[in-house]
C-alpha cells in the first residue's frame, strides 16, 4: 500500500490509473478509523479496481470553537486498518499541503445544508463539500463511499455531484452500531463511561419515535418529538435538534414525501453526537 502526502503525488497516480482502464474507489475520511470506515472501505473493495483512503482531519469543515485541535488522531492503526481492508493506497496530506494560505474559493450547496446541522453549524457543510471536491479531483474516483450515519453530509455530496456533473457515483453505506446500539462515530471517545452509557437514549428514542410515527402518522409528529426531547434530557443530554424531515428535500414532510429523515444531535457532556433512522412513512 502507497501512503501519498502530496496532491501531486495522488492526482499523477490517479490519472496513471485512469488511462489503464483501472476503476477508482474513494472513500473519504478524517481518520481514527473504526468499524463503520472499514466497512466503507470493503464497500469499495468489492467495487473497485483501486481504492484510495483518503485520511485528513479537514480544517475548513470545523468553527473556531470546534475541536479541531483535539480530534483524535492515530495514522499508525490507520495504516494497518487500510491495510487490512485492501486498500492500496492511503492520501494523506497536511492542512499546509491540502489548502493555499490564500484560497479564497469554495464548493457550497445552499438548500440541504441548511436544516440540521447546517443550524448548528453554518459553516460545516460548506468545508465538507470544498474539500469533498477536492479530493474528487485529486482521486480521479468512478465511486466513492460515503456512511448513512451522517445521511444529510450524504444528501449534500449527492446534490453537488448532480449539480456540478462530476462523474462520480455515490454510494451510501449502511450507519454502523456497536453491538449496545450507538452510533460508531470517532468522537465516541471523548465520552465518558457515563456519558457513554446515557448516549444510548440517542438510539432508544430515535427508535421509540419511529415506532410511534409509524403507528400514529406524521401529523403526530410534534407530539411525538416533544416526548422524544423530554426522555433525551432526562438521560441527561442537551438536545441541539430532533426532527422529522423529507428524505428528499430535508423540508417539512408533506404530500409527496415517499421517506423521511428522523435525525437527532445531542450533547452528553461537551460531545456532539448524531444519528438518524431513514424509512417510509404513511400519512
Ligand atoms: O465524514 C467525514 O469524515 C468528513 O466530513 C469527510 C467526508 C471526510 C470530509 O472531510
Amino acid at each position: 500500500m502507497t501512503v501519498f502526502k502530496t496532491r501531486r503525488e495522488l492526482q499523477e497516480f490517479a490519472l496513471a490509473a485512469k488511462r489503464q482502464g483501472k476503476v477508482i474507489g474513494l472513500v473519504p475520511t478524517m481518520g481514527y478509523l473504526h468499524a463503520g470506515h472499514t466497512s466503507l472501505i470493503d464497500i469499495a473493495r468489492k467495487r473497485a479496481d483501486i481504492v484510495i483512503v483518503s485520511i485528513f482531519v479537514n480544517p475548513t469543515q470545523f468553527a473556531p470553537t470546534e475541536d479541531l485541535d483535539r480530534y483524535p488522531r492515530d495514522f499508525e492503526r490507520d495504516l494497518k486498518l487500510c491495510t487490512e481492508h485492501g486498500a492500496d493506497a492511503i492520501f494523506a496530506p497536511e492542512p499546509g499541503e491540502m489548502y493555499f494560505a490564500d484560497a479564497s474559493t469554495w464548493v457550497q450547496e445552499t438548500m440541504l445544508s441548511r436544516p440540521l446541522c447546517g443550524a448548528s453549524r453554518p459553516t460545516f457543510f460548506r468545508g465538507v463539500t470544498t474539500v469533498v471536491s477536492k479530493l474528487f479531483l485529486l482521486a480521479q474516483p468512478d465511486l466513492a463511499v460515503f456512511g448513512l450515519k451522517d445521511a444529510q453530509q450524504l444528501f449534500v455530496i449527492r446534490r453537488m455531484v448532480r449539480d456540478l456533473d462530476f462523474p462520480v457515483e455515490i454510494v451510501a453505506a449502511p450507519l454502523v452500531r456497536d453491538a449496545d446500539g450507538l452510533a460508531l462515530s470517532s468522537r465516541n471517545r471523548y465520552l465518558s463511561d457515563d456519558e457513554r452509557r446515557r448516549a444510548l437514549a440517542i438510539h432508544h428514542t430515535l427508535l421509540e419515535c419511529k415506532s410511534e410515527l409509524l403507528a400514529r402518522g406524521i401529523a403526530a409528529a410534534p407530539e411525538i418529538l416533544a416526548a422524544g426531547k423530554a426522555a433525551l434530557a432526562a438521560a441527561g443530554g442537551k438536545v441541539d435538534y430532533l426532527e422529522v424531515l423529507d428524505s428528499g428535500d430535508l423540508e417539512a414532510v408533506d404530500g409527496d414525501t415517499k421517506e423521511v429523515l428522523l435525525a437527532a444531535a445531542v450533547f452528553f457532556g461537551t460531545t456532539r453526537l448524531i444519528d438518524n433512522e431513514l424509512f417510509e412513512v404513511s400519512r
